[in-house]
């Protein structure tokens, strides 16, 4: 009995070391990145963004991609209300996926792999310099580099300052 607890007490422990190990040797198994936060905002991907409602679709000259762009509650509220700048919470997606013609009927095409995900967190306090938007932009669930997070406030600037730098108008 006594032995069977001491040993449970030594499994115990080795579990313990290995996820004390785990945790600090993680950080430099990818190269000190914290991949699954955006660069220069620190924008993740946000739990269930995948239940959020459509805003619209869109599509772009040269790719050959399938888009939808997402809203979470606070966004739909503010596009169904006319709120303009959107508020604090306010969080939107841009999935992308490759365009594949559809094995069951030909000439449908339909989305395969996912391309991107792309996030915009509005928070007025910590984003002061991008028009309170944090930005995040994710390959296969990590975020790319630094290079592609400093053109995102930029070309939304430049295109839709007059729409809270946000491109995408709700289809009705
Ligand atoms: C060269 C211009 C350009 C750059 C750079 C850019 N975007 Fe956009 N973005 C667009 C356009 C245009 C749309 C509208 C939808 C579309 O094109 O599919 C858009 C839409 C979005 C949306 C949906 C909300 C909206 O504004 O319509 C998000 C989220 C987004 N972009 C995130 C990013 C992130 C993150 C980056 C940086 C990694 C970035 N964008 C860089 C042009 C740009």
């Amino acid at each position: 009995m006594k032995g069977h607890a001491a040993r449970k007490i030594a499994v115990l422990l080795s579990v313990a070391a290995a996820a004390i190990f785990i945790a600090t040797a993680a950080p430099f198994t990818t190269a000190g990145a914290e991949d699954d936060s955006s660069p220069i905002f620190g924008v993740k991907i946000p739990a269930g963004y995948r239940q959020w409602e459509l805003i619209a679709p869109s599509r772009e000259a040269g790719f050959v991609e399938l888009r939808g762009i997402l809203g979470n509650a606070v966004a739909i509220k503010a596009y169904s209300e006319g709120t303009l700048p959107f508020p604090d919470g306010a969080m939107l997606a841009k999935l992308a996926w490759k365009e594949v013609p559809s094995a069951e009927f030909n000439g449908a095409f339909v989305p395969g792999h996912t391309t991107t995900v792309q996030i915009m967190v509005k928070d007025s306090k910590k984003y002061t310099s991008t028009g309170g938007w944090g930005f995040g932009r994710f390959i296969d669930g990590k975020a790319v580099d630094r290079a592609q997070h400093e053109t995102c406030f930029g070309c939304h600037q430049a295109n839709v300052k007059d729409h809270d730098f946000v491109f995408t108008r709700f289809a009705r």
